[in-house]
């Protein structure tokens, strides 16, 4: 994915991700898109030549969702626009999730310069964005790739610098799940986030394998320590000190074999992107810098293979983590919750104001909500409600599952303080939650996401991959937090 840069000069910004560029340059030559719905299609096609009309029914358009049409000219020699079908009459059904065309349009329309008439959604910020999601590809291995331009003009009130930043932090989370595990260990997982760190002066340590026993933080030491890739803990700081404390903690398990208790080959062939967490982190920690939030932000990111090795760690071991809680280890398979418990203790410490989890935790999560959907855990009430809102806003889709204390009892052990499993088959996604929050004492809101971290099958704007779930919801949500004028 090549960078954003500044276009042209008279304050006219033009912004280019990949092959698809969103412009207000009003030079720029645009066929126009017009939106079309069932019941007010005489209405709204009424721009339309008579010729481009029975063109349409001669082909057998129809208003139907995301129905694309390309129109000639009348004189048939040029190519004079597109119609976008938007199903039943605007107000019918909610709006919201029309943005998302603009990732259909920006996918199938042909090479050019486009505006729509009238944003579908009526967020033209967001139809960018969609707009630009589409063009993702993941081409670090590929001989060659396309390049077919698509520009999109944008209104002039719309902030499209801030539509491209939001899409390549999402595509820079992408490439970081995709990357394979052998291109993306522990060690270039922290190259990844010093790169960013080094783009907006932010202070970085990495903390390598003997840091990790001599800073202690036994359980992540644990976990890493059967991979000749030694594990890290990645730490990134940005922003005044003064400023209210947001921290991030994104699990970083590059691969997941499951351990001594080893995964079978088809639960372990995607498990390169069990470092989906880290990119969902580094994506929203991209987003909040880029933005300038006003916040002192922190990422942690406990980075480790989960391996099998004469040295691995066993079902049945007990270990004492960072912050004194001793853990029994019911199975080397729930490794993320091990060292992620490190990094939350090491966050909770400086007592932040928000502590935010991301992780691909649990299969269980999966079985509750599916791929789409990301659940997440807090016990406070009014910030789940402003994360609902912000998800809504931005088609980011969450959904809240509850920290259920009497299922603690579960997490018990006869000979530690916890077992890393629940002694009962149900509620993974929960248990694991609540096994996290067990280690978070002084913050003071606890928000956890258990995301998938994949697209299993593409969709508008969302390519077969890698996918840092969450991380627009997030973004959404501490803007309004904190930026004066959202
Ligand atoms: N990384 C996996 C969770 C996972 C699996 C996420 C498949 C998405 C798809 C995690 O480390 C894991 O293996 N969890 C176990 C926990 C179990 C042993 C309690 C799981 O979910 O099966
Ligand atoms: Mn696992
Ligand atoms: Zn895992």
């Amino acid at each position: 994915v090549s960078g954003s840069r500044a276009g042209k000069s008279s304050g006219i910004a033009s912004y280019n991700t990949a092959n698809i560029l969103l412009t207000k340059d009003s030079r720029v030559k645009t066929s126009p898109i017009w939106l079309a719905w069932r019941e007010t299609l005489a209405d709204d096609l009424r721009e339309l030549t008579s010729t481009q009309r029975s063109w349409l029914h001669s082909i057998g358009w129809q208003a139907g969702r995301g129905n694309i049409a390309l129109l000639p000219a009348d004189n048939g020699s040029q190519f004079a626009g597109a119609i976008l079908g938007m199903g039943d009459n605007p107000g019918k059904h909610t709006p919201k999730r029309d943005s998302m065309l603009a990732a259909k349009l920006a996918k199938e329309l042909p090479a050019g310069a486009y505006e729509f008439t009238r944003i579908p959604g009526e967020n033209p910020q967001l139809a960018g964005v969609f707009w630009l999601l589409a063009s993702y590809k993941f081409s670090r291995y590929l001989q060659k790739t396309g390049n077919q331009k698509k520009h999109l003009r944008l209104p002039d009130d719309c902030d499209i610098k801030a539509a491209v930043q939001i899409a390549e932090a999402v595509m820079l989370g992408r490439d970081l799940i995709n990357t394979p595990a052998i291109d993306m260990g522990p060690e270039e997982l922290a190259a990844a986030a010093c790169k960013l760190a080094n783009a907006h002066l932010a202070e970085m340590d990495v903390l390598g394998d003997s840091d990790l026993l001599a800073r202690e933080f036994p359980l992540l030491h644990t976990v890493g320590r059967a991979s000749d890739r030694p594990p890290r803990l990645i730490d990134l700081r940005w922003g005044k000190e003064d400023a209210p404390k947001v921290t991030l903690v994104g699990k970083g398990i590059c691969f997941d074999t499951g351990g001594l208790n080893l995964k079978p080959g088809n639960a372990m062939l995607l498990m390169k992107k069990d470092m989906g967490g880290a990119a969902a982190v580094l994506s929203l920690g991209k987003m909040i810098m880029d933005a300038k939030l006003p916040v002192r932000l922190r990422i942690l990111i406990p980075a480790a293979d989960n391996n099998v090795s004469g040295n691995s760690f066993r079902p049945g071991d007990v270990i004492t983590s960072r912050c004194g809680i001793s853990v029994e280890i019911g199975n080397t398979d729930a490794e993320g919750r091990l060292v992620l418990a490190d990094a939350l203790s090491l966050a909770d410490e400086e007592k932040p104001d928000y502590l935010i989890n991301m992780a691909t935790l649990t299969g269980a999560a999966r079985v509750a909500v599916g791929a789409e959907i990301s659940p997440f855990f807090t016990d406070n009430d009014k910030l789940a409600r402003k994360i609902e809102k912000s998800s809504r806003k931005v088609l980011d889709p969450v959904w809240r599952l509850p920290l259920w204390k009497p299922y603690r009892t579960h997490l018990n052990s006869q000979i530690a303080d916890l077992n890393n499993v629940s002694s009962d088959s149900f509620a993974g996604s929960i248990s694991a939650a609540l096994f996290l929050q067990r280690f978070v004492r002084n913050a003071k809101h606890f928000v956890h996401f258990d995301i998938y971290g994949w697209v299993p099958s593409a969709r508008p704007g969302f390519p077969k991959g890698g996918e840092p779930q969450a991380a627009r919801t997030l973004f959404a949500m501490l803007q309004k937090q904190f930026q004066a004028n959202e």
